[in-house]
C-alpha cells in the first residue's frame, strides 16, 4: 500500500516536473505545465539561485512571473506583479513582467514610413499603437531553452520569430531574449533581434515593483533616483512631441533620489496629462547604474543597468484595484512601478530621436539588468 502510494507520487512528479535539477552548485532550474495556448504547451520555469532566492518565468510573452527576494531580516517575499493561472495572463492585459515588441510604448497614429513606403499599424490605444499592437509579442508563445550555460548561471533563453508584416511591422524577425539569474541577485536580461528587411525595432521588459512586496499597497514612499539630466515631454495621448527639456526644477528631477509621492499630485500639465509619472527619460548614460529604487521599510533596493537611451518611468497610474495577482492580492492605483528600458516612444516618426532602425545583417544587441539588495 505505502509501495503504491509512493510510487503514485513519484509518477504525479515527474509529470509535473518535466524537468528538476537540483545542482552541485546549489542553484536549481525546474519547469511545470502552466497550460496550453494557441496549440502551444506553456510552462512555468522556476529558477533558485544559490543563495535560495527565486525567479519564475514564462514562455507566454517571455514573462516575468515572480521575483522573491529577501528583506533586511532575512523575509522573504515576491515583488512583482504576476498572476497563478495562464487564463489570468491570456484574458488580461496589463503586459505584468511580460517582453514588449516589436516596438513598446506608442507610436503616433499607428503608422511610419520608412524608406518612402508606409507601414499602417494594428490600433490598441485610441488612435495610437501601443506595445507592439494587439497581437503583441507579450501575447505569443515562446520556445524556450532552459540552460546554465558555462558559468553555472540559471537561465533561460526564449525565441520567437516574428513574421514579415505581423501586426504590420515589415520583415521576419528573429528575437531571442535570455534572462540570467545570477547569485548576486541580478535579473540579467539580453535581447538579440535580426531582421531580413529594414525595420523598426523597440524591446522591453514590462515588470512591475513593489519593494514591500507585490500587493502590500502602493509604491509613493518608494525612494527613486534616475539618472536622467532630460525628459521627452507628451501631448494628451502621452506621445512626445519632439523635444527633450531638463528635468531641473521640475518634479522629473530625480537626479537625486525622491520619494514617488512627493511631486507626483503637483498642479504640473506633464504630471496631469500622464496622471502621474508615465515619462520617457533620456539616460545621461554616465555611470554604471542608471536608475536606483528604496523601500525603507524593507530595505529592499533595486538598481537598473541599461545600455538603452530611455527609460519609462511608469507609476501604475492606470491601475485602478481591479486587478489581483498571487495569492489573491489586489494590485492597487500606484500599486507597482515599472522602469521599461527603451528607446523613445514614437521614434519611427520623430527624427532628433535616436533611430530605432534595425537593418539586415546587423542585429539589436542590447542588455539590461535589475539587481537586488538591501540597505
Ligand atoms: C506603460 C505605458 C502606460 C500604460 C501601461 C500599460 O508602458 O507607459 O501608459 O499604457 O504601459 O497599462
Amino acid at each position: 500500500m505505502k509501495g503504491s502510494y509512493l510510487l503514485t507520487t513519484l509518477v504525479i512528479a515527474l509529470m509535473v516536473f518535466s524537468c528538476n535539477q537540483k545542482t552541485d552548485e546549489g542553484y536549481s532550474m525546474q519547469k511545470k505545465v502552466f497550460g496550453d495556448y494557441d496549440g502551444k504547451e506553456v510552462v512555468l520555469i522556476t529558477l533558485k539561485n544559490s543563495e535560495g532566492n527565486t525567479l519564475k518565468l514564462t514562455n507566454y510573452g517571455a514573462t516575468i512571473v515572480w521575483i522573491e527576494v529577501p528583506d533586511r531580516d532575512g523575509n522573504m517575499e515576491n515583488i512583482t506583479f504576476g498572476y497563478e493561472t495562464l487564463d489570468e495572463y491570456t484574458n488580461g492585459d496589463p503586459y505584468f513582467g511580460s517582453v514588449v515588441g516589436r516596438y513598446a510604448n506608442r507610436i503616433a497614429k499607428g503608422k511610419f514610413i520608412l524608406d518612402d513606403i508606409e507601414y499602417n499599424l494594428a490600433i490598441n490605444n485610441g488612435m495610437n499603437t501601443l506595445h507592439g499592437g494587439p497581437g503583441g509579442w507579450h501575447s505569443v508563445v515562446w520556445d524556450y531553452e532552459i540552460t546554465d550555460n558555462e558559468e553555472n548561471i540559471p537561465s533561460v533563453i526564449f525565441r520567437y520569430h516574428s513574421p514579415d508584416m505581423e501586426e504590420g511591422y515589415p520583415g521576419n524577425m528573429v528575437i531571442e531574449v535570455t534572462y540570467q539569474w545570477t547569485d548576486n541577485n541580478e535579473i540579467i536580461i539580453d535581447y538579440n533581434c535580426s531582421t531580413d528587411k529594414k525595420t523598426v525595432l523597440n524591446i522591453t521588459n514590462h515588470a512591475y515593483f513593489n519593494l514591500k512586496g507585490a500587493g502590500n499597497g502602493d509604491i509613493l514612499d518608494h525612494e527613486v533616483t534616475i539618472l536622467a539630466s532630460q525628459f521627452t515631454p507628451v501631448d494628451q495621448d502621452l506621445i512626445p512631441f519632439g523635444e527633450n527639456i531638463a528635468v531641473e526644477g521640475t518634479p522629473f528631477d530625480f537626479t537625486q533620489s525622491h520619494i514617488v509621492g512627493e511631486r507626483i499630485e503637483e498642479d504640473n500639465e506633464q504630471l496631469v496629462l500622464g496622471g502621474g509619472y508615465d515619462h520617457n527619460f533620456v539616460l545621461d548614460n554616465v555611470e554604471e547604474v542608471d536608475a536606483i529604487v528604496y523601500e525603507p521599510k524593507s530595505g529592499r533596493m533595486m538598481e537598473m543597468i541599461t545600455d538603452q537611451p530611455g527609460v519609462q518611468l511608469y507609476c501604475g497610474n492606470f491601475l485602478d484595484g481591479t486587478e489581483a495577482g498571487h495569492g489573491g492580492k489586489v494590485y492597487e492605483h500606484r500599486g507597482g512601478l515599472c522602469l521599461e528600458t527603451q528607446h523613445f516612444p514614437d521614434s519611427p516618426n520623430q527624427s532628433a530621436f535616436p533611430s530605432s532602425v534595425v537593418e539586415p545583417g546587423s542585429p539589436f544587441k542590447s542588455r539590461t539588468v535589475y539587481r537586488f539588495s538591501v540597505k
